[in-house]
């Protein structure tokens, strides 16, 4: 059965992005029970990794639960046979959808012609889309999930237009352009006015394609603004979500510090109880930033987090710290 769920979302929707060792199950859960985006994407997996002897740890990275759909299972790599096998697992994993990583600029990933690579060589990038696609075809006793692509507007230098009417003419689900190439990293400011002309060659050439904007945007306000002002179908926020957990909210209100220290622990004890490989407890140190901001003895209380190895220890600070103040 066909089924494509990016079709019946209403515009604009909001979506968060893959980011590695940040959206990782625990967080999309958390997200998903405070202000959920209309869309979940996972964490970048390699599509050698699910196929290799260390699939089981690789694999960690595609748990999910019904409260983070719809949601996509991002894969990257350069084999298209590798594709092949790993859209057929994650179609057979019940995601609601496949994308492909063609944006990362990571020297790693890059170097292996992976990421924002498949930027450079364009007659992979289609083989990769075709084999994803059959993939999705071959699942057993699976829905055909919808094939789409993250990328960026170039490699070293912005060639918007050539490159997503390239990318359209493959026949995808949807588009994600985050608005900066390769070389730019994440150094200067995103290009939305380059996203726009990737509206436009849709409009041209794929009208069934939905078009997904990102970069440096904050929260569903400022998404709804770029959505109107741009002509994107959905907006893609990562960062957003750093400083403020709630960025997907709809009608933003003010949450307390208890509030904040609340979601710490709840995240802290999902860290802790979801891993079945233990993840290194400095992963969720980078989360402390998150939610201990903006208030008074904010950033005393992160010192004294920053020293904690256990979910005993960051209870123990996080109590004292409330018993105090509040
Ligand atoms: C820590 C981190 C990890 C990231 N990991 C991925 C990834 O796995 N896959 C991907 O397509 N993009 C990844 N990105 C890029 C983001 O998805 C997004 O395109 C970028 O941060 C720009 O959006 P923003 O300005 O809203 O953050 C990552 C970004 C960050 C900061």
């Amino acid at each position: 059965m066909a089924r494509n769920f990016w079709q019946q979302l209403d515009t604009p929707f909001t979506v968060l992005a893959p980011m590695e060792d940040v959206t990782d199950f625990v967080f999309r859960e958390i997200i998903a029970q405070t202000a959920p985006p209309n869309v979940f994407f996972t964490e970048f997996t390699n599509v050698a990794g699910l196929m290799s002897e260390g699939r089981k740890v690789v694999a960690q990275r595609l748990k999910f639960s019904e409260k983070q759909r719809p949601i996509v299972a991002q894969i990257w790599g350069t084999d298209p046979k590798n594709y092949y096998e790993g859209a057929k697992l994650v179609a057979e994993m019940g995601f609601d959808g496949v994308d492909i990583n063609m944006g990362c600029p990571q020297r790693n990933v890059v170097k292996q012609g992976a990421g924002a690579g498949l930027i450079e060589t364009p007659k992979l990038a289609a083989e990769i889309i075709e084999s994803t696609k059959e993939g999705v075809l071959a699942a057993e006793g699976a829905e055909k999930i919808p094939v789409s692509v993250k990328t960026r507007l170039g490699f070293k230098k912005i060639i918007t237009k050539e490159w997503a009417e390239f990318l359209l003419k493959q026949d995808i689900a949807a588009l994600t352009m985050h608005g900066r190439t390769q070389g730019q990293m994440s150094k200067v400011p995103a290009n939305w006015d380059e996203i726009k002309k990737v509206v436009k060659a849709r409009d041209e050439i794929a009208p069934e394609t939905v078009i997904i904007g990102n970069g440096d945007v904050a929260d569903h306000k400022e998404a709804v603004k770029k959505a109107k002002k741009y002509g994107v179908d959905g907006v893609m926020i990562g960062r957003g979500i750093f400083t403020n957990p709630w960025a997907f909210e709809k009608a933003p209100i003010e949450h307390t510090p208890k509030e904040h220290l609340d979601l710490l622990l709840k995240h802290t004890k999902l860290f802790v109880d979801t891993w079945e490989t233990k993840k290194n407890f400095a992963i969720m140190k980078k989360f402390f930033k998150v939610y201990v901001r903006g208030f008074e003895g904010a950033s005393t209380l992160r010192a004294g987090l920053m020293g904690c190895e256990s979910l005993e220890e960051v209870e123990t600070i996080v109590e004292k710290f409330m018993n105090k103040n509040f």
